[in-house]
């Protein structure tokens, strides 16, 4: 393989856009003088970064089934380490939550309720689970049921918890609907890959 290609793979990845990510946060806060503004434009910024990687490695593996090519299997190869990045970019949303929440309190309580903290609560929970599970010596530990059970159910409820987070900003901002056509997306891609193809049921009726 050639070197620049192996930045594109694996721990090279998900270092690559992890640091990033974090750059551009801080670019990103530093462009409003590192105050509040600055703040709440990251969290923003990393939900969305966190959507984008959220869906390609949620997606992979239906992609690759459906569409095999070069780009989907290097998609299915590296779901991990997308996975992983997803929960770096999850990581910079938490600082970003922190600094908005002792910079401005009264804001970040208008902007927060109580669901927020459960719903919230649960989806950093299974990202915390899911990313600790996402080594070989881990994934092994807890056996391959478990682990499929965890980021299978996990990998649903954070399509929720997107779904829900962008769904509830409609009302005021309706330009918010094109955040939810990707998790429609790979929500329908996960049904059609799984759902009986012809040469299954040709082997099945033989
Ligand atoms: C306890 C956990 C969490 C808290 C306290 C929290 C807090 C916040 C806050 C305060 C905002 C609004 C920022 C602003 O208006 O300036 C926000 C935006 C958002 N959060 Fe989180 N969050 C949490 C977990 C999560 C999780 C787990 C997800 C997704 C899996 C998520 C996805 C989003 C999305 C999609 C937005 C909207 C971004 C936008 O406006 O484009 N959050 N969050």
């Amino acid at each position: 393989m050639p070197t620049h290609q192996k930045w594109f793979e694996g721990w090279r990845l998900f270092a690559l856009l992890a640091l990033t990510l974090l750059a551009m946060s801080i670019w990103i806060a530093g462009m409003r003088g590192f105050e509040v503004d600055g703040v709440r434009m990251v969290i923003r910024f990393t939900a969305r970064t966190s959507l984008l990687l959220f869906c390609l490695a949620f997606a992979a593996a239906a992609l690759a089934l459906l569409w095999p090519n070069a780009w989907t299997r290097w998609l299915r190869r590296n779901r991990r380490y997308l996975g992983v990045s997803f929960a770096a970019s999850h990581a910079i949303h938490a600082v970003a939550i922190l600094a908005f929440a002792v910079m401005d309190p009264i804001g970040y309580a208008a902007a927060t309720s109580i669901a927020s903290y459960i719903f919230g609560g649960i989806g950093y929970a299974f990202i915390v689970a899911m990313a600790a599970t996402s080594f070989d010596r881990t994934a092994t530990a807890i056996g391959a049921r478990a682990w499929r059970r965890l980021h299978l159910v996990g990998g649903y409820y954070l399509l929720f918890q997107f779904m829900v987070s962008f769904g509830k900003r409609i009302p005021d901002m309706p330009l918010y609907a094109l955040f939810l056509i990707p998790l429609v997306a790979v929500f329908a891609l996960r049904m059609i890959a799984m759902a009986p193809r012809p040469q299954n049921q040709t082997l099945r009726a033989g």
